[in-house]
């Protein structure tokens, strides 16, 4: 243990399995630690650093905006909100976007949207279906929507509203659906839930019953978003729109910043119904418009999806390798390796000591989400690494 993480273990909150690095800088796809070992990036800050680390397009918006208007809170107009929420509605399905700090934030604005909608347009439903082994995010209110035991047995009694069905199982999820339903959240790929991909036709099914019943559909797209599925939205990769979307993490490439966009029929809010004091500020807005644009204008997801398709065809010569890792699966550049037992964390252990940086997403499984930017040849780089690592698994 390093002395930063003697000192840091002095004074955070043990509330996160910490991996023992301390990250000190980062360029593109490699991050350095405070002794100046250099490692592959295949956790890109958990599937935010969309255009890899510090890139000069995000230091210079940063540089820029920070000495012109930094924080005026979202009661005034500024440009660099506007200018985000206008590149956002024109390149996706929806009319009206409010902008947050993170994931959980957003899916909270879109499932609060949802209940004033079930308030004023469905006699009062209120409750919100979504799936086990999805992950929203670490309120009380998105732990009650996160279908996973381990995160809401803590911290019981969770507030009301939730009910939480098998993924990929339309049957269950149309008996759950009463009177007091106003919408069914969904990641369209679950992300920290081990990379679950839908079945074919599930979430068109999810689509068709929610305009059967006229009830809202919200995508969370908080990981899935910003071309991590070689689309700019995931709801593009399955031609399925939902009413709201929600975003974050590659959003801002880095700054923190979550938005949920919404289409007109279901924009319901009215003055006063919803607000934050850093949302939408100056500072994130910049720098998120510039990684918004590059990621466009460069087509980064049709990238993403080449890098990810060779990803997974270079990660099945391994399995096929290594019989331990009996799955490769994924989307884009959200891919997971599962093994045979639960080896996860000492794969990822192993990988520190070879250079390369993964995450253990379930105990049998680590899952790979880097830079969309990333390039073939960095990507056998790093995968040179994970097999270094894999031969001295016994
Ligand atoms: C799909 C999804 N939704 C919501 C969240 C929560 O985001 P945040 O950690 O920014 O609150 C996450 C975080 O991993 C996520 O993957």
């Amino acid at each position: 243990m390093t002395d930063w993480q003697k000192r840091g273990n002095k004074v955070l909150f043990n509330c996160i399995k910490r991996i023992p690095v301390t990250i000190a800088r980062g360029q593109g796809v490699r991050v350095w630690d405070d002794n100046d070992n250099e490692y592959i990036d295949f956790v890109g800050g958990w599937a935010v650093c969309v255009l890899g680390h510090c890139h000069p397009l995000m230091v210079k918006a940063i540089n820029k905006q920070a000495k012109t208007l930094i924080q005026t809170s979202h009661i005034y107009y500024t440009m660099p909100y506007i200018k985000l929420a206008e590149l956002l509605v024109k390149n996706s399905c929806f009319d009206r976007v409010f902008m947050g700090n993170s994931g959980l934030e957003a899916n909270e604005g879109a499932v609060k949207l949802a209940r004033r909608y079930g308030k004023i347009k469905l006699n009062g439903a209120y409750e919100v279906i979504t799936a086990f082994n999805s992950f929203h995010g670490r309120s009380l209110a998105m732990t009650a929507a996160t279908g996973q035991p381990k995160y809401q047995e803590p911290y019981e009694p969770l507030p009301i509203g939730f009910v939480n069905v098998p993924f990929n199982d339309i049957e269950s999820l149309m008996s759950a659906t009463t009177a007091k339903t106003c919408a069914i959240m969904l990641e369209p790929v679950q992300g920290e839930g081990g990379v679950n991909l839908p079945l074919p036709g599930y979430l068109k099914a999810v689509r068709q019953w929610c305009n059967e019943k006229g009830i809202l559909l919200i995508f969370d797209e908080v990981q899935t978003g910003l071309g991590r599925l070689g689309t700019l939205w995931g709801y593009q990769t399955y031609r399925v729109e939902p009413d709201i979307m929600t975003l974050s993490k590659g959003l801002g490439g880095g700054v923190p910043i979550g938005a949920f966009l919404a289409k007109d029929k279901c924009s319901v809010f009215q003055p006063g119904d919803h607000g934050t004091t850093f949302g939408g500020n100056p500072l994130t807005c910049a720098v998120a418009y510039e990684v918004v644009k590059y990621v466009i204008d460069k087509d980064v997801p049709s990238q993403a999806k080449k890098t990810g398709q060779y990803l997974i065809k270079e990660l099945k010569k391994l399995q096929k390798k290594y019989p331990f890792i009996t799955e490769i699966r994924g989307e884009g550049l959200l891919v997971a390796v599962e093994f045979n037992r639960e080896m996860a964390t000492e794969v990822l252990n192993a990988c520190l000591q070879t250079g390369v940086l993964v995450n253990a997403v379930k105990p049998n499984a680590i899952r790979l989400m880097p830079a969309l930017v990333i390039t073939n040849e960095e990507i056998d780089e790093g995968l040179a690494r994970i097999e270094k690592a894999l031969k001295t698994i016994k």
